[in-house]
């Protein structure tokens, strides 16, 4: 698979901006999936900064951790601090996994209709939170995190012990079903897991690799 490496952070994230402010122009209805993490921030920045009209589209985030919401650390703060507050989208219009899962799926209407996902990749080659090992069939559900992930994720909680361990995720079937995958990456950190993912075995040891499967992906990274 093509990896298109961008100069750098700024043209990564314009790059994928512009993909979804061409998604929502052209499709004002847009139902989008979206991450988190630290890669996607200057994605968001963009998009704020060209106040888009959101207010027609339906947004799903790809996971959250099981805590707390209004810890400042939930993916829930996080999407409200980088996006949904600073645009016109309506709040009942954004949705995270919740339990029952398979009543969240319903809600995605499986994720048929999803029109773009955006993801990012773990260090471990996870996508949302789908760990090495997960089912290439996976659906929405709760998970425990991997030691490498509570480790990179620490860096955010300040220490391993304050760091979730588990997380609803949805699944490998579930993001695979979106008409259209757009993958970003950001550090030379994620060089070694993105080649291994797009151009190795596709292999449920590296859930990322199932993205050599779908037909409409495009993977962006800059070191
Ligand atoms: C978390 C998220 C993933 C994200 C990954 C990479 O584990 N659940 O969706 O892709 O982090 O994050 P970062 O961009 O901070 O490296």
């Amino acid at each position: 698979m093509e990896i298109n490496v961008l100069k750098n952070y700024e043209e990564l994230s314009s790059t994928v901006a512009d993909i979804v402010e061409q998604q929502l122009k052209e499709h004002p209805l847009s139902k989008l999936v979206l991450p988190t993490g630290s890669t996607p921030l200057g994605m968001y920045k963009e998009l704020v900064s060209r106040e888009l009209d959101w207010s027609h589209v339906i947004t799903f985030n790809l996971d959250v951790y099981l805590m707390n919401i209004d810890h400042p650390e939930s993916y829930q703060s996080y999407m409200r601090k980088n996006l949904f507050d600073k645009t016109n989208i309506y709040p009942d219009h954004s949705h995270f996994p919740f339990r029952p899962t398979s009543v969240f799926e319903d809600k995605m209407d499986g994720s048929m209709g999803i029109d773009l996902c955006i993801l990012g990749i773990g260090s471990n080659g996870h996508i949302a939170f789908n760990e090495p090992g997960s089912s290439f069939l996976s659906r929405t559900r709760v998970v425990d995190l991997s030691e490498q992930t509570i480790q990179d994720n620490s860096r955010f909680f300040g220490s391993v012990d304050d760091t979730p361990k588990q997380a609803i995720t949805m699944g490998l079937g579930t993001i695979m079903e979106s008409k259209k995958i757009v993958l970003m990456a950001n550090g030379v950190n994620k060089l070694n897991i993105l080649n291994v993912a797009m151009n190795g075995e596709v292999t449920e040891s590296v859930p990322a690799s199932i993205l050599q499967n779908h037909d409409n992906v495009e993977v962006y990274y800059c070191d």
